[in-house]
């Protein structure tokens, strides 16, 4: 059924809805896929199968989830996407049409709808103890066969979870393999619950406790050290009388505290210490965190002074260019040691978003990591595309230990998408980056037009991890349209043989 989706740009260009379940084997290769990368990289597509029936600013993060999976063997790679079955998109595809109104708020929903998860599964493939969960922190993430990409089904920890939410945001121990992951809006839409959960390294699940935030907020992501699990709270806030009357989930509060909650990361929610941060900052991705040997926890994130999405800023009356939120990634000092409740922060880079460590510093000390931002440099505008409506064009390696940054620019009309870092077997090797990067070939058509013709090529880049100036080693060409990705992971081939 041909489906007429609105001519705004959440449906064109990098955006427009493509919908299709397809494979593709032996893909074109430029240069050598380099040896030791042996394995899947899983990514998130969100992709609406149906044309929306109400206006919607956050209808971006809204489209059904799909499971992609890039998979790189013998110095070659194929490729595979399929929806994931939430559901919302069988309840849908049964319909025939959409059934779900706007983003976050049940009560614009269809009356068919009633009683449906909501969830769309479309933000993070986590791998955890040989399950592949596809997540969103909207609701329970959705079990997928991680060689067919066939969905299995919604995912509770065995019947032991008690949170209706887990987030897409987790974070596993590379020396214990535990999962630290939580949940917000635990128990229901504006909810100040959250269920913060542990998984052994098998995926039990072996502790669920419930604490109060000090107000509800999108808590999109958290992190942890080796002893501690931070909950940073930013003033993006829900209101439950807003959702009832058919408005936004979130608005962003300009004048509200940001917090830090603080708990030793098996300890129990009443030990919870609350540290105080600026008014009104938002942030969506955090590098890491590290105990210092000093008492003091070094917490580094991709922080902004105001929501950086523009229709949470329409939400909440604000009107921000682009350039001037103020954005930066920061590192914000906590002293467990010192009675007050005080956050000292360092600015140790420049803006950007899509924080990358290598898996074994996760919650560590750490000399580098990597993130996407704008080059400051580039001529003409970012390729149009994603949730905030503009594309990031330039790949950071950054230095903690007084390295110089390094820096791989694209050429203009080409974005990347967020990495996924493969180590390397060979001592003193940092490893490879894999990203696809999406080059625009003409104007973005007016509206989809599944018949036109083709105005993108796709490509998986490999990029040496410890030189990304050079630029990347092997290109992959992905030979069908894609749309934007969320996050991905990478699985190697000896995880993958280890979970059949
Ligand atoms: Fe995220």
């Amino acid at each position: 059924m041909m489906q007429l989706f609105p001519n705004t740009p959440d449906y064109t260009g990098l955006n427009s809805p493509i919908g299709e379940e397809y494979e593709l084997s032996n893909l074109p290769v430029e240069g050598r896929i380099p040896e030791g990368v042996e394995g899947v990289f899983f990514r998130a597509v969100p992709d609406p199968a149906f044309a929306p029936f109400m206006e919607d600013g956050g209808a971006v993060l809204s489209g059904d989830g799909m499971v992609s999976a890039i998979r790189l063997s013998g110095g070659k790679a194929s490729f595979a996407i399929r929806y994931v079955q939430t559901q919302r998109h069988q309840a849908e595809a049964a319909a025939g049409r959409a059934l779900f109104g706007k983003y976050r708020n049940p009560f614009t929903d269809r009356p068919e709808a009633g009683g449906v998860d909501r969830t769309v599964a479309n933000t993070t493939p986590v791998w955890h103890a040989g399950r592949l969960l596809m997540t969103k922190e909207d609701g329970r993430p959705y079990r997928v066969n991680p060689h067919t990409l066939e969905t299995v089904g919604r995912y509770d920890f065995g019947g032991k979870l008690k949170s209706e939410t887990v987030t897409a945001h987790v974070r596993v121990d590379p020396g214990t393999g535990e999962m630290f992951f939580y949940g917000y809006e635990a128990d229901g839409l504006a909810s100040t619950k959250v269920a913060y959960g542990v998984a052994d390294r098998n995926g039990n699940l072996i502790s669920e406790q419930w604490f109060d935030a000090p107000y509800c907020a999108m808590m999109h992501d958290f992190t942890i050290t080796e002893h501690y699990a931070l909950f940073p709270i930013y003033p993006t806030t829900c209101d439950a009388a807003r959702l009832k009357a058919g408005g936004d989930h979130w608005v962003h509060e300009m004048q509200r505290d940001s917090w830090v909650g603080v708990m030793p990361r098996h300890g129990k929610v009443s030990e919870m210490r609350w540290f105080r941060g600026p008014k009104g900052v938002s942030c969506y991705h955090m590098m890491n965190a590290f105990e210092d040997g000093e008492g003091r926890i070094q917490f580094d994130q991709c922080l902004s002074s105001v929501n950086a999405f523009p229709f949470i800023q329409r939400a909440s009356g604000l009107n921000v260019a682009p350039g001037d939120t103020g954005g930066r990634l920061a590192r914000w000092t906590i002293d467990l040691k010192s009675g007050t409740d005080s956050i000292v922060e360092t600015v140790i880079g420049p803006p950007g978003d899509f924080p990358v460590i290598p898996a074994a510093r996760q919650g560590r000390p750490y000399s580098h990591g990597w993130m996407l931002t704008m080059n400051p440099q580039m001529q003409g505008p970012p390729v149009a595309g994603g949730p905030v409506g503009a594309m990031f064009n330039m790949l950071l390696r950054l230095d903690f230990s007084g390295k110089p940054p390094q820096a791989l620019a694209l050429p203009p009309a080409h974005c990347f998408n967020e990495p996924v870092h493969v180590p390397s077997a060979q001592a003193h090797h940092e490893g490879w980056l894999l990203t696809v990067v999406d080059e625009q070939t003409g104007p973005a058509p007016e509206g989809p037009a599944p018949e036109g013709p083709p105005n993108f090529r796709h490509f998986l880049w490999i990029v040496d991890a410890g030189n990304v100036a050079g630029g990347p080693v092997a290109r992959v060409e992905i030979p069908h349209r894609l749309r934007p990705q969320v996050h991905g992971w990478w699985v190697s081939a000896a995880e993958l043989a280890a979970a059949a």
